[in-house]
């Protein structure tokens, strides 16, 4: 058969990257080549074909009997039903002061989700027992909300990545609370990448209780999973999925790219390569002198602190963000699609512009 004609045009050139986000790549050929897989027929809507059910083995596969996945459009709604489905209306969340659920969801998780958040500023996005405990307390005040989950994120958004020891810990002490744990795994592939462990390690075999698990930033079009691991106590999941708007009618095309993720290796791949374009990156950045890297560089991201002028100059050659503009901070971020060539020829830049 002769390919479909289309009017569509390209409006960017394909060989441009930048290091602004892992959401600015595309989609990884084998996720795209999957979704034309998954095309034509008619498939029953709202998760009862056959793609999504294929997806809760693969799924239960990497986190055993229990794990049941629930697909969505975005990492944004898979916090706010996540976080939904483990606290009551007078509930809290215990997250990092930096937390995606915090700075980067537009207030979603409160005015959406109607869920209050308790922050504690950390060093370097980690929460820990201690940490937790400046937020975990007054389980009978009426005065405050209640808090009920520890949400953490794997990896952190200052690119950190906790053990399997430091997550155990923090659901040991959680649980010793009553509370639970969910993980905002936006970049878990990231974060087993660096740990050179299953995924399972570090989320289900050490207590926690569901997770938010990305898709998009590891290669999909769009699509993520909130991913139960305990049952217990998790409640009205499927409901609050489509009362939070993120119940896709057409879910196998948000399953099937999923299963094309996690069903053999691709999404461990793709996470390897993003985090190996960033140890190649801060290898570079490290012999510049005059750039500073602000934190631990364990996974796909490097955030660094050098003269403002100097960054500005370097936006105009390729994309990336300030993330502190007044203290001159940034973030460089690689992707399943960052090539050695882009990193040299970034490095290249920096070093240019700093000896302007
Ligand atoms: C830690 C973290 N959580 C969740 C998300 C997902 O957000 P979105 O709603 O944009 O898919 C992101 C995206 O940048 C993120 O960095």
């Amino acid at each position: 058969m002769n390919p479909p004609r289309t009017d569509a045009r390209r409006h960017h050139d394909p060989d441009v990257r930048g290091f602004a986000s892992d959401n600015y790549a595309g989609v990884h050929p084998e996720v795209l080549a999957a979704l034309a897989v998954a095309n034509g027929g008619h498939q029953v809507a709202y998760g009862e074909d056959a793609y999504t059910e294929n997806l809760q083995q693969v799924i239960r596969s990497h986190f055993g009997p229990t794990a049941e996945a629930f697909p969505v459009f975005n990492g944004t709604g898979a916090n706010v039903v996540a976080l939904q489905a483990v606290t009551d209306r007078w509930g809290a969340v215990i997250c990092a002061e930096s937390a995606h659920i915090n700075v980067d969801e537009g207030g979603a998780p409160e005015r959406v989700g109607g869920i209050k958040l308790l922050t504690v500023p950390t060093p370097d996005g980690k929460l820990t027992p201690e940490l937790i405990d400046r937020q975990a307390y007054g389980w009978d005040d009426e005065h405050r909300a209640m808090p009920q989950v520890v949400s953490i994120a794997q990896t952190t958004e200052l690119g950190t990545v906790y053990t399997p020891d430091e997550i155990r810990a923090i659901c040991e002490h959680a649980h010793a609370h009553g509370m639970k744990v969910h993980v905002d795994g936006s970049r878990l592939a990231n974060a087993a990448a660096t740990l050179d462990v299953p995924l399972r390690t570090f989320t289900n075999a050490v207590g926690v209780d569901l997770l938010s698990l990305g898709g998009t930033k590891n290669g999909a079009l769009f699509g993520e999973a909130v991913v139960v691991l305990n049952p217990d106590g998790i409640r009205h999941l499927k409901h609050l999925r489509k009362l939070s708007m993120q119940l896709a009618s057409k879910m196998r095309f948000v399953s099937v790219q999923l299963e094309a993720l996690l069903a053999r290796d691709l999404w461990l791949r793709s996470a390897r390569h993003a985090n190996e374009m960033a140890q190649r990156l801060a290898e570079g950045v490290r012999a510049v002198h005059g750039v500073e890297i602000l934190y631990p560089v364990q996974a796909n991201a490097v955030f660094a602190r050098l003269p403002h002028d100097v960054s500005e100059r370097l936006q105009k050659r390729f994309r990336f963000y300030f993330w502190d503009e007044a203290a001159g901070d940034v973030r460089w971020m690689c992707a399943f699609d960052t090539t050695e060539d882009d990193v040299d020829m970034f490095v290249a830049a920096l070093k240019e512009e700093m000896a302007r």
